[in-house]
């Protein structure tokens, strides 16, 4: 038996330590350092998009995307059931309420066929999250925000590098989030960015980003609005600067894993796979596999127990937004079902999903699985 398998460990394999000793060397260790302008601008160009804003995790992100929209109490926004909790935080940040839409059984993304029903007058945005780094059916999602005049806010977390129609996520919303947490395709240890095309955008998320000081003028301590703390140091963008460098080679370490997983689990009975968008490029964040016990002959614990048990560390997918009594007390609507997100979380789990896992600890893991199949 190999080591223990964690199911994700960062790889910092480019000029990493370079660039955070010259900012260390130099001084500039707060977030105004020359690394923090060329991450945003190497990142966003990387995104196929104008411009980048910096700042400290991805959480902060999506609020700052919404909050420079103008998004706020008394709107709704709808996002999908079936993402982890900051998407739907984000949106309380602003007095906004979330609204929710089930996932679609196959790409486990918003299901597209399900959103137009949750538009009310009140909707003002819809934050569409590239799942596992398998991106959204954009063409479908612009369409609906257009026909209704709603804004998008992607939420491209785990998608760095993903594409849909050729084109980058991050590129098809009036700004997009990203997230660099340390288990992310590219990190930061902790960190995050806004993109967007739109100037306007752009200069209002740096302006809420550091606490509302003027952005074009000189420093004055008159606020004419609540601003955000949000920066990113100097330090954290030296990382990000050394990691978007190596943006395609650390992608198609993930693709191709995933490959690998689904090639070897393919002759095991009841393990199923999030299935890519059709004309997109999924850049597999995790591999999430769901597991059928009626076909496999054992649960998802009862897996998850025995993948322990043989050194292979796991974790749960995320919870169903509807099932959170924080989003229920918030004034959220939490009736109504969620069939596939439901079914997502009762038997869904991450397997090992490090950029530089070899082939060998994939058939290793492989093995453990299938020998553990009835
Ligand atoms: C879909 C999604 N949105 C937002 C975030 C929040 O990012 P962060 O942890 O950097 O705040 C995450 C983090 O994993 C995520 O998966």
């Amino acid at each position: 038996m190999p080591d223990f398998i964690p199911v994700c460990t960062p790889l910092l394999g480019g000029n990493e330590v370079k660039y955070v000793m010259d900012a260390v060397s130099t001084g500039w260790i707060s977030s105004s350092g020359s690394y923090v302008n060329k991450f945003e601008e190497v990142f966003s160009a990387y995104c196929g998009v104008k411009y980048g804003v910096a700042v400290c995790n991805g959480t902060v992100a999506i609020h700052l995307a919404l909050a420079a929209l103008g998004i706020g109490k008394g709107d709704e926004v709808i996002i999908p059931s079936f993402t982890m909790i900051a998407t739907a935080f984000a949106v309380c940040y602003t007095g906004a309420i979330p609204v929710f839409v089930d996932a679609d059984k196959e790409t486990w993304n918003v299901d597209v066929k399900k959103i137009e029903e949750k538009i009310t007058a009140k909707t003002k945005a819809i934050i569409p999250v590239h799942i596992f780094g398998n991106p959204c059916d954009m063409d479908a999602i612009c369409s609906i925000a257009k026909k209704h005049n709603l804004y998008i806010v992607e939420d491209a977390a785990e998608a760095h590098g993903a594409e849909f129609a050729g084109k980058k996520a991050g590129s098809f919303s009036d700004i997009a989030s990203f997230s660099f947490f340390a288990n992310k395709n590219l990190t930061t240890g902790e960190g995050g960015m806004v993109v967007t095309d739109n100037e306007d955008y752009y200069k209002r998320c740096r302006y809420f980003k550091n606490m509302c000081f003027p952005v074009d003028a000189p420093r004055v301590y008159s606020h004419e609005d609540i601003g955000f703390n949000y920066r990113m140091s100097n330090l954290h963008a030296a990382i990000g600067l050394a990691q978007t460098e190596k943006a395609d080679e650390y992608r198609d370490m993930r693709v191709k894993n995933a490959a690998l997983y689904k090639k070897y689990l393919s002759d095991c009975p009841g393990i199923v796979f999030q299935k890519d968008q059709t004309n997109g490029l999924n850049v597999h964040w995790m591999n999430a596999i769901v597991v059928n016990p009626a076909e496999y002959g054992h649960s998802k614990d009862e897996l998850i127990a025995h993948l322990k048990e043989n050194g292979i560390d796991t974790r749960l997918l995320f919870v169903s937004m509807h099932r959170q009594k924080s989003l229920k007390d918030f004034g959220c609507d939490c009736s109504g079902e969620y069939p596939v997100t439901d079914w997502l979380t009762q038997n869904g789990f991450y397997l090992p999903s490090a950029s530089n896992l070899t082939e060998e600890q994939i058939k290793y893991i492989y093995n453990v699985i299938k020998e553990f199949s009835k």
